[in-house]
């Protein structure tokens, strides 16, 4: 049986729909209330609207939980692969073998990109940040394939630039960060699955191959299928919304990479090392650091811990500990920055201030702890936040447009000033 709520404007009642999702969770369908009773919603930063219906990625920060198509992420980091994860997403099921091995081919005839990138690059001063890099060169992706411009061209088109971004974007990176070490571009290697193939782009050199270990592909593996979606986040939306005026995937995925290129979303992983090596330059004195992030006179603030959604704990944290705990064993690692995060969670999580708040390590902490180990540069972090993220960004847009959604438009309440007759400049 339908239900619905009822709302009282001006002596008139009027019915909204309650609408509920598969996970229970309820909502009001406000979709005709303007046309009903001439009034519009105000939720500044969009803190209870929900943008879609979406069958991509649930998650309840109460409990902890984030399940993937249904698939719950501890199932998925332990025994499936980012390749796999990410035809999960874009796709709705898990591919069979034929299915894996078909998109693993048609990744490996795509991931080598046009030449004419690198003179693009040359165009970038070396230290530009490798967040518009990309963004920019994914954009010019639509300069090289214009057939992705036709928002009406058919599914199989659709897959074929699907495919070619999932393709080019690590080799895209790879390139922006060796131009910026003044090295030469490494290319593609059909010998090598996607994450391999992707560290060795960035860290082999003329002189030296770079044979991953497998601890550390298993670990950046991990990374980025934990960084995959998190359903209607920053950049997501802003994937959408730009996907909705039927711009190509190219230039909406490139919004979402400038969304999350922002300090409060992707870019977190780096504060985190940055501020490690804050502590460890004054001396590692936590206690004067906990004390300046429980001060409310401070802005100071554990980066790292904390999170908007997950009140309890983040999921994604508590696989990737277990995660860095094997880097380091691997790698022997002796970094006195290692021990200062160490030590910082344990303080941390005793102490009453952020036990009281739920505050616990984030997926940026040990995120940020894996790529610092492993040798990514910390300005490539929310870079890598977007290979990760990317099959999420491409799952939403074909879902958006599958669905056939609006133009997202959202209205506004006009706070400005009334009516008034212009002013000549020399009577003002
Ligand atoms: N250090 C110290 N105090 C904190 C912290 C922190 N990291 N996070 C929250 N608090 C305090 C905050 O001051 C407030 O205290 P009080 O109740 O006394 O005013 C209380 O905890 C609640 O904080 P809030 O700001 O209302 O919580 P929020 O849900 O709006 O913010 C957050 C979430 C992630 C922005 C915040 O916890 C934070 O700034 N954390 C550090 C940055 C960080 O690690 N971000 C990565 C998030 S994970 C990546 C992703 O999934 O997007």
């Amino acid at each position: 049986m339908s239900k619905f709520a009822e709302l009282y404007i001006d002596g008139n009642t009027y019915k909204l729909p309650i609408i509920e999702g598969t996970e229970e969770e309820r909502g009001l369908d406000i979709s005709k209330l303007r046309a009903e009773t001439g009034l519009i919603t105000l939720d500044i930063g969009f803190k209870n609207t929900g943008s879609t219906k979406s069958e991509i990625t649930f998650l309840d920060g109460e409990k902890g939980i984030l399940r993937y198509r249904g698939y719950p992420i501890e199932q998925l980091a332990e025994q499936s692969s980012f390749l796999e994860v990410a035809y999960l997403l874009i796709y709705g099921h898990l591919p069979a073998r034929a299915e894996y091995e078909k998109m693993v081919s048609e990744i490996k005839k795509e991931w080598l990109v046009h030449e004419d990138i690198k003179t693009i690059l040359t165009g970038f001063p070396a230290d530009a940040h490798p967040m518009g890099v990309l963004s920019s060169l994914v954009t010019a992706q639509t300069a090289f394939f214009p057939e992705s411009l036709d928002p009406y061209r058919s599914a199989d088109k659709v897959n074929k630039t699907i495919m070619r971004l999932m393709a080019k974007m690590p080799t895209m990176v790879a390139w922006s960060y060796t131009r910026s070490k003044g090295r030469l571009s490494n290319y593609p290697n059909n010998n090598l699955g996607y994450v391999e193939n992707f560290l060795s782009m960035m860290f082999a050199t003329k002189a030296e191959t770079y044979d991953a270990d497998p601890v550390i592909v298993d670990a950046m593996d991990k990374v980025f299928i934990l960084h995959a979606d998190h359903e209607q986040n920053c950049s997501t939306s802003t994937v959408r919304v730009v996907g909705s005026s039927h711009a190509s995937l190219y230039a909406s995925v490139a919004a979402g990479v400038n969304a999350l290129w922002g300090p409060l979303h992707g870019g977190a992983n780096q504060k985190v090392i940055e501020m490690l090596n804050e502590i460890l330059v004054n001396g590692g004195d936590l206690t004067k650091y906990i004390d300046k992030a429980k001060n409310p006179d401070d802005p100071f603030r554990l980066m790292g811990f904390g999170h908007r959604v997950y009140k309890n704990f983040d999921p994604r944290a508590q696989i990737l500990k277990k995660s860095a705990d094997k880097v380091f064993e691997r790698l022997g690692v002796d970094d006195p920055m290692l021990e200062i995060a160490k030590k910082l969670e344990e303080v941390a999580l005793k102490d009453e201030y952020f036990v009281e708040r739920k505050l616990y390590p984030n997926v940026d902490f040990y995120s940020g702890i894996i790529m610092k180990t492993i040798g990514i540069p910390i300005e490539m972090f929310p870079v890598m936040f977007s290979i990760g993220r990317l099959p999420g960004w491409i799952a939403q847009w074909k879902e958006m447009r599958e669905n056939h959604e609006p133009i997202g438009r959202p209205r506004q309440i006009y706070n400005g000033a009334k009516k008034r007759d212009y002013v000549l400049m020399d009577k003002r």
